[in-house]
């Protein structure tokens, strides 16, 4: 059997007293369908291949659910973590040789901006800016969220509830493959169906499919034709 770098986001139950004492029952994984990220080529993405520091996108765990993967350079650590309906969870951090590797929905936990075809509003930055002091952040010109995606995509500033979603993933040390497997904190797919319905019918497909067994791993840039800075 392959020797696999398997990442649990288990909420520990021992770590309980840490714990606000408002925290309903812990926010537990959410196990999807096995999804393999492949380059545009149709080949395995293997991690040691994902670039350092840019915004790629893919989707899970539906087709128009879209989610950042990021190598963030440095090592992302452990971050124990509460939803905005108060439920605890401990994320495990970063995978790879140097735990820089990350995921996220890409769906902002405030009101719902994601990237699009057209359009991207929100999106990793490593620079600093007037309207984004920290740097390093997953930052949202819709209304100024930001997360730190080195700390679980804990909010930083802005009016996001919670973090974003993070995205399990499973680092295969033999093949340096990389598969999606489920979600771990507050996820935002049902209220994002609801809102964009319309639009997302609109566009054709069926949204609401679930991911196939593999998902396209894109640049930001060639993926969506403007990024909204600021
Ligand atoms: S939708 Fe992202 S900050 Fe409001």
């Amino acid at each position: 059997m392959q020797r696999r770098e398997f990442v649990k986001f288990c909420a520990a139950s021992a770590t309980a007293a840490r714990v606000p004492a408002v925290a309903a029952a812990d926010a537990t994984p959410k196990f999807y369908g096995r999804v393999k990220l492949i380059g545009s080529n149709g080949a395995p993405l293997k991690a040691a291949a994902v670039p350092v520091e840019r915004n790629l996108i893919f989707h899970y765990p539906f087709a128009a659910t879209p989610c950042f993967l990021l190598n963030l350079a440095r090592p992302a650590l452990a971050a124990r973590l509460v939803t905005a309906d108060q439920r605890a969870y401990e994320w495990q951090g970063g995978l790879g040789p140097r735990r820089s590797i990350v995921a996220y929905s890409a769906i902002c936990a405030h009101q719902l901006a994601y990237p699009t075809r057209e359009i991207s509003f929100i999106s990793y930055r490593v620079e600093k800016s007037p309207r984004n002091r920290h740097g390093n952040v997953i930052h949202c010109c819709a209304e100024h969220s930001q997360y730190d995606p080195a700390e679980g995509a804990r909010v930083l500033a802005g009016p996001a509830p919670q973090p974003l979603a993070a995205i399990l993933l499973e680092h295969d040390a033999n093949t340096d493959e990389l598969t999606a497997v489920g979600t771990l904190g507050g996820e935002m797919f049902n209220q994002f169906f609801v809102k964009y319905d319309v639009k997302l019918s609109l566009e054709g497909g069926a949204p609401r499919a679930s991911s196939d067994t593999t998902s396209v791993v894109h640049e930001l840039e060639n993926y969506c034709r403007q990024q909204v800075k600021c």
